[in-house]
């Protein structure tokens, strides 16, 4: 299991300003991918500033069950000696992702055209995610599926013997959809075509690339068409992985709103699918100043230092949300401090991560008197000062436990979420980071 079976709740209250420099850990989504290439290139890849949260650390447990060797050797250092495409070994027993649809459906991508069989489980709330949209594209290059009604896990997959490449068009707007057919189209024979109509993170694409594949990438009327020549031999790399610029959006947004703060934030990803959390908080009038722009581990980030700020409500554009996809949350408590209404368009998708995160917000919100109204993918924020006083409901996810948290730094009263337990799976050090930066939680 991904957490604690015990609630661990947790209180924030109203508190000074917060200053120092938070160091936030690797980034989830490049920490996955590091990972399952690794397993499955030749040679021994070498990966530092890996995320040792728990759904990337069921995720190197998957790898070794699939016959990859993965050594920690130090603290976000890891050794994975990989198994070439196709090289993955029957796991013996099943294989659980815990609470992370990141590595359920890349892993389930990644050994679907390989002929061995496994099964895929995961908690409550991994339970009651779609994995249709990942195991529909896997059929079509000739694995065999069964999973419970409506596409939920337990899902069992028999990989293709006579793997066919597969052309396809991404129904929803998901970086895990594109990466899983990308991820089975290594090992099928000729090239495999993904077509999104709007871009998702990247990490896959420049990843492959940088671990040896033929990947191009081209924009045309009708999206992001991505090419992938299959039965590469993926060689193994150094991987530096950079920070989460998702984590980071934690402290950036309690010292915004937290008066009298200044923090810095050193290393945060500015890869334009990733940040439109950035752009949105610029546009309230944020106040971030970005320097020491470089590339890390193949991705660029800057170091940020923020101070906090007078925000005003804005209207986040449809084809904005992709960049920001797991940022709602935190961007709804930031809108709740803000003069005016805050928009949130086109976040549908929020209605299955890992809780119904509108639907989470949105009763949250409410119960700690902040004016709020959903459609079903819109979300509306009236901002103004911010009672609290109530104990949130956080589903198992831990975005929706952090965001709270943080809103509780400034409300009049204390807000608890009821279990924070889940925060370790993508932020083990979140207490610590926040506490020493000068947060009143515990
Ligand atoms: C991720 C993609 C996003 C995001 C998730 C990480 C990834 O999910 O919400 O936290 O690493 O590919 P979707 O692809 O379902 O939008």
């Amino acid at each position: 299991m991904s957490h604690p079976a015990d609630p661990s709740p947790l209180t924030a209250r109203r508190c000074g300003p917060l200053t120092g420099e938070a160091q936030v850990p690797g980034d989830k989504s490049v920490s996955h991918r590091a990972l399952i290439l690794g397993a499955l290139a030749v040679g021994e890849t070498r990966i530092t500033g890996l995320l040792e949260g728990q759904d990337v650390l069921d995720t190197a447990k998957a790898m070794q069950a699939f016959g990859a060797e993965v050594r920690r050797l130090g603290a976000g250092e890891w050794a994975v000696h990989g198994v070439g495409v196709g090289g993955f070994a029957e796991p013996q027993g099943v294989i659980d992702c815990g609470n992370s649809g990141t590595g359920v459906r890349l892993i389930m991508g990644a050994m679907a055209t390989t002929p061995i069989t496994a099964t895929f489980t995961g908690d409550a709330s991994l339970s009651r995610r779609p994995m249709g949209r990942v195991t529909d594209p896997l059929a079509e290059f000739g694995a065999r599926i069964t999973s419970r009604a409506g596409g939920l896990l337990p899902v069992t997959i028999e990989g293709a013997e006579d793997a066919v490449p597969l052309h396809y068009r991404t129904p929803v707007a998901s970086a895990q959809v594109k990466s899983a057919v990308l991820l089975a189209g290594l090992n099928a024979p000729g090239e495999t075509v993904v077509i999104e109509p709007r871009p998702t993170r990247d990490h896959t694409e420049r990843m492959l690339a940088g671990f040896g594949a033929e990947i191009t990438t081209a924009d045309t009327p009708e999206g992001s068409v991505i090419t992938l020549k299959g039965r590469p031999e993926l060689r193994a790399q150094a991987v530096a992985v950079p920070r989460d610029p998702s984590s980071a959006a934690f402290p950036v947004v309690a010292a915004l709103i937290v008066p009298g703060s200044q923090i810095t934030v050193p290393g945060v990803s500015r890869n334009p699918t990733r940040d439109g959390l950035y752009v949105t908080l610029a546009e309230m009038g944020a106040d971030l100043a970005w320097s020491n722009a470089r590339i890390e581990g193949g991705e660029p980030v800057a170091d940020l230092t923020v101070r906090h700020s007078t925000l005003r409500g804005v209207s986040v554009p449809a084809e904005r949300a992709a960049s920001m996809i797991d940022e709602f949350p935190i961007l709804s408590v930031a809108a709740a401090l803000a003069q005016g209404e805050t928009v949130m368009n086109g976040i549908a998708e929020l209605r299955v991560k890992e809780s119904d995160r509108i639907a989470a917000m949105v009763a949250g919100l409410r119960a700690n008197g902040v004016e709020v109204s959903d459609t079903p993918d819109s979300m509306t924020v009236c901002g103004g000062p911010v009672p609290g006083g109530a104990r949130v409901q956080t589903h198992l996810d831990h975005r929706i436990a952090m965001s709270f948290l943080v809103l509780g730094l400034v409300a009049e009263a204390p807000i608890s979420v009821d279990d924070a337990g889940p925060i370790a799976t993508s932020f083990p050090d979140f207490l610590p980071l926040m506490r020493g930066l000068g947060a009143a939680i515990s």
